[in-house]
Order: structure tokens, then sequence, then C-alpha cells
């Protein structure tokens, strides 16, 4: 949450620090802000504007400074409203320092107290407002450089952060660092420029070189050094690292909003995850990233399977196939309740943390309790070299692409490829699987691209639904079975960006509650493929149908029965139940889609969410 931009070097900082922006807003809109140090007066010239970086831009329109230094900042708001006094960046008392953070700073009420009662007074109701104080007040008191003055704060601040700062008397120098919210720092050309970002997409435009900052790690960048220091002051060397993203891969590449380029990105990123892993003529899975710790998950007692929002409902399906293939016990956790509950975890125990941007706050510190606690974690993550993917002793990237959206749809496919993948290798070594069913299911992975591909075909037909149920207030998502986690998701995708109250329950489970909702305008969505469930969900619809409920339904092609019985159907192609959610979901995301879309909502961007959840 929050995005956060940074730039020292011979180009003017402006546009860079506003594109940079513009990459970054699925990280937080409630505001935004930028600052530079012009030259030669050695002044800052700031900008802080409630709302969107388009409208930071109009407010800037003209008025741009050269400078060839800045930071800037997209907020999704933690401490105080979105308005534009909140907005960052944050100055010091004496105004020549400026800061943009990213996180939430735990202990900042009783840092606040003090300062107050040592006579600093506020703009903001920001944390961050009282960090950049509380750095000048330690510079002040202390006499020391200001990148010692930031070293000293952080070792008395309690939360996660983000930060750059600019200091005016020190106008060829960015400090930037780290705990718990991510933080990249690209090298131009000849170290004689420096980007810094909240994730790569604002910098590969000018550079792939990367250094990755580390939690606890300060970075001082200055003409064309780079020093990087820990928080006990201790030198490290910087770990350039190559990156392998397209500019491409990050713009809307002619559709008119990333959601919808992303959904149908999904045979391609679905194959792209598979590639050189499911291998049909050798007839086996390969999944480099977890050799090592393949035989403690074959010999695994237990495995926890911890993520946040879409990321989980893949856990929920996940826990279906490894239990049903794999014969192991499976839990799934939501991140924010397992690191809260003093969780037992055996020896044996396998944690897997799922997810997409491999930042989210929680399940980073999940992952940190159970490595604590002794157990082995795991990885599954889209975005490489983030937080979780370094945290975990090993792991597999989903290689979806980056997914701008804020609602995630590629990266719930690709990990459902990935959880499916572990979980068949690890069954055909436990020889729970037989051989022929194990190459039946491997041929059918390889089929489900074409299978998504087709239902692609299906969304304007999905459109015309879409139409006739923009205006409800209300939807029910019902399954069973393996389609149980994907009715969660598609209410999820519902609500999330069209606001229309939405809820997923096993369809069974709806005598006990739902139905008392359930009258002539409530629309019912049903995934009601043909799998082992088929004859019980059968009978949920009619009791829903029994009660006048409208029911749109799932269907597997060829399904005779439900045309008849329901009021829309959405036919997918076949393939096994334990693979039928990578399929019976992506009609649930164009429905979301284009509900949103006619009901005016901003589909990437939906409001109060951000794609990257890096406060608890
Ligand atoms: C946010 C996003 C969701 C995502 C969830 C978990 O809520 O809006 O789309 O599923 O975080 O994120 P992760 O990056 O850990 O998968």
């Amino acid at each position: 949450m929050c995005g956060i931009v940074g730039y020292i070097g011979k180009r003017e900082a402006h546009s860079i620090l506003i594109n940079g922006l513009k990459r970054l807003e699925y990280r937080g809109y409630d505001s935004a802000g930028i600052v530079t140090i012009d030259t030669p007066s050695n002044s800052f010239t700031a900008f802080k504007k409630k709302g969107k970086v388009a409208d930071l831009e109009k407010a800037i329109s003209g008025k741009s400074s050269k400078g060839k230094i800045g930071i800037g900042h997209t907020r999704w708001a933690t401490h105080g409203e979105p308005n534009d006094v909140n907005a960052h960046p944050h100055f010091s008392p004496s105004k020549k320092l400026a800061m943009i953070h990213n996180g939430i700073i735990e202990n900042y009420s009783s840092i606040k107290k003090e300062l107050i009662s040592k006579g600093h007074k506020f703009d903001s109701e920001t944390d961050t407002e009282v960090f950049i104080h509380f750095i000048e007040h330690i510079q002040q008191n202390n006499g020391c450089t200001l990148e010692e003055a930031v070293r000293l704060a952080l070792t008395k601040v309690v939360g996660a952060y983000a930060i750059v700062i600019l200091s005016k008397d020190q106008p060829d120098q960015l400090i930037a660092a780290r705990k718990g919210s991510p933080l990249v720092i690209g090298i131009g050309k000849n170290k004689e420029e420096f980007f810094i970002a909240s994730d790569a997409t604002p910098i590969i435009e000018y550079t792939r070189e990367v250094v990755y900052l580390n939690d606890e790690e300060i970075a001082v960048l200055r003409g064309n050094d780079i020093q990087i220091k820990s928080i006990k002051d201790i030198e490290l060397t910087p770990y350039i690292q190559s990156l392998d993203i397209e500019l491409e891969a990050i713009e809307k590449g002619g559709y008119d909003h990333y959601m919808l380029k992303e959904i149908f990105e999904q045979p391609r990123s679905i194959k792209d995850c598979m590639r050189g892993r499911v291998r049909l003529k050798e007839k086996k899975i390969v999944l480099g990233g977890i050799q090592k710790n393949i035989d403690n998950l074959i010999n695994a007692k237990r495995i926890i399977l911890i993520a946040c929002g879409t990321s989980w409902h893949s856990g929920l399906v996940a826990e279906y196939i490894f239990e049903e293939f794999a014969r192991i016990p499976v839990e799934v956790e939501y991140a924010s309740e397992f690191r809260y509950r003093n969780p037992i975890i055996n020896k044996g125990d396998i944690v897997i943390a799922i997810s997409q941007s491999g930042e989210t706050a929680d399940t980073l510190a999940a992952m940190e309790l159970a490595k604590r606690k002794g157990a082995i974690n795991l990885g599954i993550c889209n975005v490489v070299g983030s937080s979780i993917a370094r945290l975990s002793d090993e792991g597999v990237y989903t290689h979806a692409g980056p997914e701008i959206g804020v609602a995630s749809t590629k990266a719930f496919t690709a990990q459902l490829i990935v959880l499916t993948m572990m979980a068949l290798k690890v069954a055909r070594y436990k020889k729970t699987i037989t051989e022929g069913h194990f190459e039946e299911l491997l041929k059918e992975l390889t089929l489900i691209p074409e299978k998504v591909r087709k239902v692609l075909e299906l969304s304007t037909a999905i459109q015309k639904i879409a139409e006739i149920y923009k205006d409800a207030t209300n939807f029910l998502y019902l399954g069973r079975g393996y389609n149980f986690p994907v009715a969660l998701e598609g209410a999820l995708k519902l609500k999330e960006i069209s606001y229309i109250h939405a809820e997923g329950y096993p369809a069974a489970e709806m005598k006990h509650g739902p139905i008392a909702l359930i009258d002539e305008e409530m629309p019912v969505v049903f995934i009601a493929t043909r799998d082992s469930s088929y004859d019980k969900i059968v009978s949920n619809i009619q009791e829903v149908k029994a009660r006048k409920g409208k029911v749109i339904a799932i269907v597997t092609e060829g399904d005779a029965l439900l045309p008849k019985m329901v009021d829309y159907v959405i036919e997918v192609p076949n393939t096994s139940d334990a693979l039928m959610p990578m399929v019976s979901v992506i009609p649930l995301q164009l429905l979301s889609y284009h509900i949103a879309l006619m009901r005016g909502c901003n589909v990437d961007q939906p409001r109060n969410l951000a794609k990257s959840v890096t406060v608890e």
C-alpha cells in the first residue's frame, strides 16, 4: 500500500516521478504528491493533491520544476483521511527535510506526544510527519549527519516502513530505508543516475539493473555512488540483479483496462506457468524451486497454506487437491488470523505462503512466525524478488507476468497451476496416485489454456447477462467440492469491483441461512459443472428455483438438464474435477468485469482497495 518513487541523476525528475507514480497507482490512490529540489536556489518545489495522480498532474500543469532530484508518493490512507494536507511528502519543522513513507509507524503517538512536549507542531494527522520531525529532532540534538539521524530514528520506531528522504542541505543525495515494505533501487548507466520505487515497474524503462533493499537496510545515493548499510551501521555490498520484465507486460496493450487484459492473458499466463515444468513426453513434473525440500513435502505430516484474499481462495482449492491426490492433511489459514493465535506447528509441518505480490504484510508476518516455530517455509509468488519469495526456504514462481488490476485474476489461475503441479508431483512420489491417473491429469493440465481460451469467447454472452443483473443489490454464489472456493472467488470479484454485496457459500449450506434471502429479485450464481457432486447441486438449484430465485448457472458443455431448469447458462468445456476451478472461474471474472463497467465503477482501481497490502 502506498507507492513511492525517487530519482537522482542528470534528467529532470518531474516527469520520471509522475510516470512512476502512475505505474504504482495500483498500490493506493487516495492522494498523490511530489517534491523536487531546484538548483541553484536549492529550494523545494512541492505539490500535493487529494485523489489520483492525474489530479496531481492537472494541479501541477505548467508549474513543474526542472530539478534533477525528487521524490513522489501515491497514498493508501492509514492515519488521517485522504486530503491535500495528509498527502505525502511531509516536511520537518525547519522545512529542510522532505519524506515519503509506505507503511505504518505503530509507536508514532508516543513519539508525537514527546515531540509536542518539546514544542513541535504538526500540520497533518499522519505518522509520517511525526517520523520526519523525529529524524530532524535527533539530528539537531546529536549534531550528527542526516544519515546517522535516520539510522538512530529507525532503531527507535516500531512498525513497517519504506522511506525516502530528501534534504535541501544535501541536494545531491537521497536516503532510503526499509523494513517490512518493499523498496527497489534502479542503477542507471555508469551509476550516473538512480531510481527508487516500491516495485520495479517505474524503473524498467530506464534500467534493468536493480538492487532490492533488505529489511533494516539504509541506502545512500549520491553522484555516482550507492552505499548500503545495515541499521546496525555495518557496510554492505549492494547485490545488483538484472531484471527480466518487458515494458509491454506492464502496459494495457490495446485493452480498455488492465483487468480485462489480464483476464484475456490467461491462456498465455497459464502456459507460461507450466512451461518447462509439465513435461508430457517425459511424463513428469519438474519444479526445480522446491527440489531440496521434496522429501520434506513427501513426508509432511501436515501442510499449512497461508494467504489472504484471492490467494487464500487458491489455497482452498489446493486443500482439496493435496488431500485427494497426495493424501496429506491440509489446513488453509488466513494469514492475519494465523499470526495472532499461537498456532501449533509440529516437526515435519510444511508452511506454504501464497501471494501474488509477495509483499502482503500479514502473509509475511505469518511466515516469519512459522519460521520461528521451526516450519519449513515454501513460497508461491508472482513477483520475482519480492519479500515473501526471499523469505521462503524454497519456492515456485507463478510466472503470470505483472498483474496490475487491483482485483486478482491471472495470478489466481497461475497459483492453481503451481499448487496442482506440487500436489501431483508429491502424489506420484508417494504413489497415492496411479501412473495412469497421473498421466491423464498431466495431459488435462496441458489442455487448460485452450479451454480457458474457449471460455473467453463467451465474453459478449456474459455481457448480456451482466446487463440484466447490473442493478441487483445482492448476489449469492454457490458451489460444491472443487467449485466451492470458486463460488467464494466469484463473490469476492463482484464485491471488489462493482460494490454489489455478494456472498459465496457451499451450496448445501445454503439451507442453513442464505436461503432466507432468496426472492424473485435475488440472482444466484451456481457453479454446477458435471463433477462428482453434480446431482447434489442440481437439487440445490431446485431449492432456489422453488423460491423463485433467479439462477445463472456455470455448466459443462453439453449439459442437457440444467439449461431447462435455470434462467441463464454459461457453458464451459469439461475437464477433470480438480482442474475445473481454472476454467469455471473465468466466466465469473468476466461477469464481475462487465457488471462493474456498466455501473460506472473504476475496475482497475476500486474504491478503498489496494493491490499490495503492506499494512496489517
Ligand atoms: C489485496 C488484493 C487482492 C489480493 C490480496 C492478497 O486485497 O486486492 O487482489 O488477493 O491483497 O494479495 P497477495 O499479493 O498476497 O496475493
